[in-house]
C-alpha cells in the first residue's frame, strides 16, 4: 500500500480578527515545531479569511514553521472585472500554496452549482495551488439513502478535465453537510465507507495508483476526543477541521491525532 501523509487544514471561517489570525498562527506554528519537529509525519494548512492572509503569512514565515498557507476559496478568472473576488494568482502573490474549493457553506449558502466548483478547481491548479475540493451531502440526501450519489456527481463534475498529472495537487474533503458545526460526527465506519466509496469514484476515473495516492480528509465537528479513531480508518487521510481549529491546543491535539495514524 503506498503510504499517503496526512493532511490536517484549519479552515477559520469567518472569524477572527487580524490579531487573533496572527497569534492564532503563532501558537499552532509554535506548538507544531515543539510537539512533532521536522518531517513529523503530518501536513498542516491553515485557510484564514483573505484579508488576514498577508499577516498570517508573516508569522507563518518567520517561524520557519511547518504550516502551510490556504485561501478559502478562488474565483475562476486569473483577473478581471470580477468585483469582490480574488484569483488563484492573488493567492500566490499572498504566500498561499493552497486553496479550498467548493465547501459546503459556498455550495448551499452561497448557491455554488458543481459546474461553478469544476471551474474553480481548474483555476486554482492552473494557478500552481494545491486544491482542497470539498465534497459531501445534506441531511435529506443521507436520509434518503444517497450519500455515495451525491459524493460521486460533485466529485464528477469537479473533477472533469483535471488531468492525472494535476491530480496529485487535489486533495478530497468529505464534510457530510449535517456535521458540520452541529456537534454531529459521522460514525467512523460510516465516514470509512464514504471515503472507500470516494476512492473508487477516482479509481473509475483515473486508475488504481491515483485513487491509492489521493488524500481524501474527514470533515464535521471533528474534536480532539473523536478524531484519532476517525484517522485510524484506512481512507481518512487527516481531517478539515472548523470551529476547532480556532483554539490552537485543539487544533494540536488534532495534528497530534494524525500524525499518530501516519501509515
Ligand atoms: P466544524 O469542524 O466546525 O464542524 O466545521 C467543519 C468544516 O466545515 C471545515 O471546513
Amino acid at each position: 500500500m503506498p503510504s499517503r501523509k496526512p493532511i490536517v487544514g484549519g479552515n477559520w471561517k469567518m472569524y477572527t480578527t487580524q490579531d487573533a489570525a496572527a497569534g492564532l498562527a503563532r501558537d499552532v506554528a509554535a506548538g507544531l515545531i515543539a510537539g512533532t519537529g521536522e518531517g513529523a509525519g503530518v501536513e498542516v494548512v491553515v485557510f484564514p479569511p483573505f484579508p488576514y492572509l498577508l499577516t498570517v503569512g508573516a508569522v507563518l514565515r518567520e517561524r520557519g514553521g511547518p504550516v502551510a498557507l490556504g485561501g478559502q476559496d478562488v474565483w475562476t478568472q486569473p483577473e478581471g472585472a470580477f468585483t469582490g473576488e480574488v484569483s488563484g494568482e492573488m493567492l500566490r502573490d499572498c504566500g498561499c500554496t493552497h486553496a479550498l474549493v467548493g465547501h459546503s457553506e459556498r455550495r448551499h449558502v452561497l448557491g455554488e452549482s458543481d459546474e461553478l466548483v469544476g471551474e474553480k478547481l481548474r483555476a486554482a491548479l492552473s494557478a500552481g495551488l494545491h486544491a482542497v475540493l470539498c465534497v459531501g451531502e445534506k441531511l435529506d440526501e443521507r436520509e434518503g439513502g444517497r450519500t455515495d450519489a451525491v459524493n460521486e456527481r460533485q466529485l464528477r463534475a469537479a473533477l472533469a478535465g483535471v488531468g492525472a498529472g494535476d491530480l496529485s495537487r487535489v486533495v478530497i474533503a468529505y464534510e457530510p453537510v449535517w456535521a458540520i458545526g452541529t456537534g454531529k460526527t459521522a460514525t467512523p465506519e460510516d465516514a470509512q465507507r464514504a471515503h472507500a466509496a470516494i476512492r473508487a469514484v477516482v479509481a473509475s476515473m483515473y486508475d488504481a495508483d491515483a485513487a491509492e495516492a489521493i488524500r481524501i480528509q474527514y470533515g464535521g465537528s471533528v474534536k480532539p476526543g473523536n478524531a484519532a479513531e476517525l484517522f485510524a480508518q484506512p481512507d481518512i487521510d487527516g481531517g478539515l477541521i472548523g470551529g476547532a481549529s480556532l483554539q490552537a491546543s485543539d487544533f494540536l491535539a488534532i495534528c497530534g491525532a494524525a500524525g499518530g495514524s501516519a501509515r
